[in-house]
């Protein structure tokens, strides 16, 4: 914190360095195979001859694509309505070309590459979700609300944001603020929900946390930037990498360095 006081803001990672370093920063964590896990046995839950799903901050589909063929199923008895919503185009581009792909007739897919704000989604839906992308939106209760009005009775809102903590706070550190917002954390999500869901209909569920792990070693510079969400400087760089030290587990196993990231699963149910 001493070392950015006061210093001009670090620069943010432009859609092209975010998705590389996004994809680096995955393939060191379980955290991927713990959310879709939890998707899937969320969306397997609901019964029924038709879903929709409308997922905000959908990315490029490497998490919507397999949990949507999970409910297609082989047997074709049930219809799917996709909508997925980010304003990056190049990610919602790849997330209709693998949709396509599934070649089902039974899966109906809509994207929009707009923000949440912006975005003209009509009908309702089943399940919501905001896998990490909650962060971005700059007024989380406005979010959740346009979210709430988009549901089914009997549907659901799923929030997956992280926690402030070890490895976040060094976002709040060092990344530059968006659209003059700080990012929203999952404690930010809570007040949110919370000032968004009071109406009878709509029910808080407690939060539920997954426990995951960023194995550190070996280092890259893209994994430390996605970390904290900025371009690190060479000085800044090895200071973050001493917090995350400081803050690294050994695996019983393998006796290699990981770093706590869990992830904090918000619902909010329309009741029936
Ligand atoms: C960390 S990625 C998560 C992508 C995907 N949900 C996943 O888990 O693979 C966050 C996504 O949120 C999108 N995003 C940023 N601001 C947004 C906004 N205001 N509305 C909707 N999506 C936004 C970004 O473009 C990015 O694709």
């Amino acid at each position: 914190m001493a070392e950015r006081r006061g210093a001009p803001a670090l620069p943010g990672l432009d859609s092209q360095t975010y998705a590389r370093a996004h994809l680096a920063f995955e393939s060191r964590s379980d955290q991927r195979r713990l959310i879709a896990e939890h998707l899937a046995g969320r969306l397997a839950a609901r019964a029924g001859q038709s879903i929709s799903v409308l997922s905000v901050g959908c990315g490029d589909g490497t998490l919507d694509v397999p949990l949507i063929q999970g409910l297609l199923g082989a047997d074709g008895a049930r219809s799917v309505r996709y909508v997925g919503v980010d304003p990056y185009e190049t990610a919602t581009t790849e997330l209709a070309r693998a949709m396509g792909a599934l070649d089902d007739p039974a899966l109906q897919v809509e994207t929009h590459s707009t923000t949440w704000e912006s975005a003209p989604v009509s009908g309702t839906f089943d399940v919501i979700t905001f896998v990490h992308s909650m962060y971005y939106v700059p007024d989380v209760a406005a979010a959740v609300a346009k979210a709430c009005s988009l549901l089914r009775p009997g549907g659901e809102l799923v929030v997956l944001s992280g926690p402030r903590g070890a490895m976040n706070t060094l976002v709040d550190i060092c990344a530059p603020p968006i659209d003059g917002h700080p990012q929203w954390f999952s404690d930010d999500v809570a007040a949110g929900i919370a000032e968004a869901a009071a109406p009878a209909h709509l029910e808080v569920a407690p939060v539920e946390r997954l426990e995951a792990l960023l194995a550190l070693e070996p280092v890259t510079h893209d994994v430390l930037d996605f970390v904290v969400q900025a371009r690190l400087t060479p000085e800044a760089r090895e200071l973050v990498l001493a917090c995350l030290r400081s803050a690294a587990v050994p695996d019983p196993a393998s006796g290699r360095f990981e770093v706590p990231h869990p992830v904090d699963v918000h619902r909010v149910v329309r009741l029936p």
